[in-house]
């Protein structure tokens, strides 16, 4: 053969052998099958429907998430999309918690009803029978969403849950707050149990995916035909890397939640701050279902300060140094948004009382994380 031609086989007949800890990450769009018969026997054969590293992260995830199946998708909120579209047709209605993650939102309300699927915003306070009441013989699915983002609205999910499965509803619970490590959805009697893992199973903040895990074999069908219809895909390179997050996911959640309570104690002790939002706090309105149902506490939660002006706010956060300014979470490092911005899209207008800002506490000192909101309190109260 020539040259080009060797050039482009050689070294492709080699077959890995070492067995090492972690899976081999297979770099593929094309797969090569054995023979003719092989094309179109209905096996395995195109990279898209995930190879070594995809597969090996599912199954590692269907442990995590007690599921039948696990499907992959480039971002939490694909993730969370994605499920929507498996299960939704032409006339049917949706009920979504109001407190639900904003892009998550902006999807229902300029695609879902461009195809005619109606959509309800619902208080994320109201218990089963309230939310129950507003369902219509059209409705196919309850969104939830619990801790509620930005300022963790718990919701009694196995009661919803088991409600809506006796009026043939579906329910979708977006679970990245609980990782599939403190809050076991599936195990709830919830349907579609969706994460960001983007969030706390990578860990890193440098990897976007996202997860949806089902029990039910229709469900996992419907999955499994809609991410071939629609073309998902992720690679195999962040799949390995997800991977590699869930290794350690839960020591770094414990510490995630340990260091999140210190300072959340710390705050609720503060001058300024009129209280602190966190369902693992005694006294918090979710604390009974937390406790009942949770089994610890991630390090996001919300702290309300006393009343004051926009440019106090502003002070608060540049005064900031160990704490980066971002809106994720999930990673090594501790991070602050303000969430009132975000709450103008809101459909029930709650008064919190004063500016709620979002904290992520990462894997950083407490003491050193306390010393740094110290310091972004007193601007809070020179810029009054
Ligand atoms: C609750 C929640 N769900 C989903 C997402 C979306 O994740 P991704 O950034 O991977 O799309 C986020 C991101 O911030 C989130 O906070």
């Amino acid at each position: 053969m020539d040259e080009e031609s060797r050039l482009i086989r050689a070294g492709a007949g080699r077959k890995p052998t070492a067995k090492t800890v972690a899976p081999a990450i297979q770099r593929g769009s094309t797969v090569l099958l054995p023979d003719a018969k092989a094309l179109y026997d209905g096996t395995f054969g195109y990279g898209r429907s995930g190879l070594n590293a995809q597969h090996a992260l599912c199954e590692a995830l269907c442990e995590l998430e007690d599921a039948r199946e696990v499907q992959l998708f480039p971002s939490g909120l694909a993730a969370v999309t994605a499920a929507l579209m498996a299960v939704l047709k032409a006339g049917d209605h949706i009920l979504v918690v109001d407190t639900v993650y904003k892009p998550v939102r902006q999807f229902c309300d300029a695609v879902l009803t461009r195809f005619g699927v109606g959509v309800e915003y619902y208080d994320a306070r109201l218990d089963a029978d309230g939310l129950l009441a507003l369902a219509t013989p059209a409705t196919r699915l309850i969104l939830l969403e619990s801790p509620g983002s930005l300022t963790f609205e718990m919701q009694d999910v196995p009661a919803i849950a088991a409600a809506a499965r006796t009026r043939g509803i579906l329910t979708l619970i977006d679970n990245t707050w609980g990782a599939g490590l403190l809050f076991k959805p599936l195990a709830h009697g919830v349907d579609l149990s969706v994460q960001a893992l983007t969030k706390y199973v990578c860990g890193h903040s440098d990897v976007f995916m996202g997860s949806v895990a089902v029990s039910d074999r229709m469900l996992a069908r419907a999955m499994e035909d809609a991410v071939h219809e629609h073309g998902w895909a992720v690679t195999g390179d962040d799949a390995y890397q997800a991977l590699r997050g869930l290794r350690t996911l839960a020591v770094r959640m414990a510490r995630h939640g340990e260091n999140g309570l210190t300072v959340a104690r710390w705050l609720q002790t503060q001058p300024q701050v009129l209280r602190v939002i966190h369902p693992a706090l005694p006294g918090d309105a979710g604390h009974a279902l937390w406790r009942r149902d949770y089994s610890g506490a991630c390090g996001l939660f919300a702290v309300v300060l006393r009343a004051g002006p926009d440019r106090a706010v502003e002070a608060f956060l540049n005064a900031l140094t160990l704490f980066g300014l971002g809106f994720s979470w999930g990673g090594f490092e501790s991070l602050a948004i303000n969430g009132d911005p975000q709450f103008k899209r809101r459909r029930i207008p709650v008064d919190y009382g004063g500016p709620v800002i979002r904290l992520h506490v990462g894997l950083e000192s407490p003491a050193d994380l306390v010393a740094d909101l110290a310091g972004a309190l007193s601007a809070y109260e020179a810029a009054q």
